[in-house]
């Protein structure tokens, strides 16, 4: 069994931040070889710096991914700096909150372009480079618990993490010949800044309703990355793995341990 990353290139969509951050960080302590985008445009100045200082395999790109030739220019900076590309993560995401109804026009867009289109076209881009070289290769979708269980009031962020979901099968079927896999992973409520308003203001009822009773750290989802982007998962393709401390579990998760009888 082979979980060796040594000299992989990945390439992480959203890699400025939360997630994607810790997973940068966790690609290159695996030997990976790591770039990075986001919009903002300081932290990806203060990561080239801290990468340039350390000496260390990880380049972050600025690139908008809302746009399809964002999308091309991150991947060709990817492999202008290490040559290849065997590891795409599509990662980068926004959280828009509002009652269906209320949702202006600009922002049902913005979230299906950031959330969805960019990992329709970011898996178009990074298949086509990976056929290119013949050797296969991982496309890892970010999806999120949302995927399983949709929230009041998010109803757009659950509709695209819901089609995250079909195109990581339909996309796994169509990539299977090349040797190419397409996998996905749903976090549970993580602290991050996508997140802190929506936990800022019910931070004791969502906590109550984790079986685990708390939320996830941005280190509990980089496990499951990894493994999917090793050979050592080489036969799991189109399928999901939920990090969500058991979440959706049950119907009621607060039941699993607020029951005072005897088990
Ligand atoms: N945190 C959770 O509880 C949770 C749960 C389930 C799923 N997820 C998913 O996890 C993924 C990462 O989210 P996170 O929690 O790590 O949030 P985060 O800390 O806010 O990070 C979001 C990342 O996406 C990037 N991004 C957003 N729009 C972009 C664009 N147009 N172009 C390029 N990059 C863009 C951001 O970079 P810039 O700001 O620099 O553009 C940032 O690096 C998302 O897909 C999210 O839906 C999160």
């Amino acid at each position: 069994m082979n979980y060796d990353l040594k000299d992989k290139v990945v390439a992480i969509t959203g890699g400025t931040s939360g997630i994607g951050e810790a997973l940068a960080h966790a690609f290159v302590e695996q030997g990976a070889k790591v770039a990075v985008c986001g919009r903002n445009q300081v932290k990806i100045d203060e990561i080239n710096k801290w990468a340039r200082e350390q000496g260390l395999p990880l380049t972050a790109v600025r690139a908008d991914i809302a746009m399809v030739p964002e999308i091309r220019k991150f991947a060709e900076a990817a492999v202008k700096a290490y040559g290849t590309v065997d590891v795409w993560v599509n990662n980068a995401g926004i959280n828009v909150m509002s009652p269906f109804n209320k949702l202006s026009e600009e922002d049902f867009q913005k979230v299906v372009d950031i959330n969805f289109k960019s990992y329709w076209y970011g898996a178009a881009v990074a298949s086509d480079i990976m056929k290119s070289q013949k050797k296969g290769g991982v496309i890892i979708n970010t999806s999120s618990f949302n995927e399983h269980m949709p929230s009041a009031e998010k109803a757009i962020y659950c509709a695209t993490k819901a089609a995250i979901g079909s195109i990581t099968r339909v996309f796994a079927v169509e990539l299977g010949k090349f040797n190419i896999r397409v996998v996905s992973v749903s976090p549970g409520y993580t602290l991050t800044p996508i997140n802190e308003k929506e936990i800022g203001t019910d931070f004791d009822r969502l906590v109550a309703a984790i079986p685990v009773r708390r939320f996830a750290t941005t280190d509990d989802m980089v496990a499951a990355y990894l493994f999917l982007a090793s050979d050592a998962s080489n036969y799991i393709n189109g399928v999901d793995i939920r990090v969500d401390g058991a979440k959706f579990g049950a119907q009621n998760p607060q039941w699993s341990w607020t029951y005072e009888g005897e088990l």
